[in-house]
């Protein structure tokens, strides 16, 4: 990504978020006086940072977009546009009125939005956590070294049949996606056969090796939830 860029829109929005808490605190304060005699400044500073937010922004955007980076559209970004998108406008309508409602909820807008874009998530979970939610959510998909193993005799063995997902039922062979069968009924069919389907000796499969292909069956109904 564009890292300079990246930058300057990070602090565009960080002038923007200081100005319009300067305006709040003036607002709530009621310096009428200091605001009458600046207002065309503090205009100014809104339109020009409102502006250059949505070029910086949008730059980046499109960016993401032709790159095709997940996270050009994902839903926090999604969110965060459309929060950006009626908090600058509220936030100038509020400046003209001296509305402090209309300034305090794109303060506290923009303030989400900015800890959305350092999270890229819109619950702000940190990257530590987000890790760890993935790590186990891969640990269950196959990073065990059990269902490492399980999924290598699968596809060796039972997958043609079975086919990558558990659904193909090729010779008549059942959904194992689906299968409400104990880990030891699967087990008896694995060792003994049944119908077309070829018996498993000792000398092939040890147990331990069956119990880890079951495992791994077991994730195939999982992976379609
Ligand atoms: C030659 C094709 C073939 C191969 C290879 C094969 N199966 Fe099967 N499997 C079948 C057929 C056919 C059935 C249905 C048997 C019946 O119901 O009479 C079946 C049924 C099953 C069932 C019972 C499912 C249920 O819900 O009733 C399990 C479990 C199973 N297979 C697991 C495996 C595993 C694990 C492997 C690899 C070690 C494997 N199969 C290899 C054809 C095959």
């Amino acid at each position: 990504m564009d890292t300079g860029f990246l930058h300057l829109h990070v602090t565009v929005v960080s002038l923007f978020l200081l100005q319009l808490l300067a305006k709040v605190v003036l607002v709530a304060a009621k310096k009428d006086a200091f605001l009458e005699k600046n207002s065309k400044k503090l205009k100014l500073a809104d339109m020009i940072l409102g502006t250059l937010i949505l070029v910086t922004g949008g730059y980046l955007l499109v960016k993401l977009l032709v790159t095709d980076d997940p996270r050009g559209t994902a839903p926090y970004m999604i969110v965060k546009l459309f929060l950006v998108c009626i908090s600058i406008p509220m936030a100038i309508i509020g400046m003209r009125k001296k509305k402090l409602v209309m300034l305090v909820v794109p303060l506290l807008l923009f303030g989400y939005v900015f800890a959305v874009a350092k999270t890229d998530d819109l619950m702000l979970r940190s990257s530590a956590t987000k890790e760890a939610a993935a790590e186990k959510e891969l640990a269950s998909e196959g990073t065990d070294p059990d269902l490492v193993r399980g999924q290598a005799v699968y596809s060796t063995r039972c997958q043609l049949c079975h086919g990558a997902d558990g659904k193909l039922g090729f010779q008549g062979a059942k959904d194992l996606s689906q299968s409400e069968l104990t880990d030891a009924q699967m087990s008896e069919i694995v060792r003994n056969g049944k119908g077309v389907m070829p018996a498993v000796s000792e000398r092939e499969l040890s147990n331990e090796d069956i119990a880890k292909v079951i495992k791994y069956v077991r994730t195939l109904g999982k992976k379609q939830e």
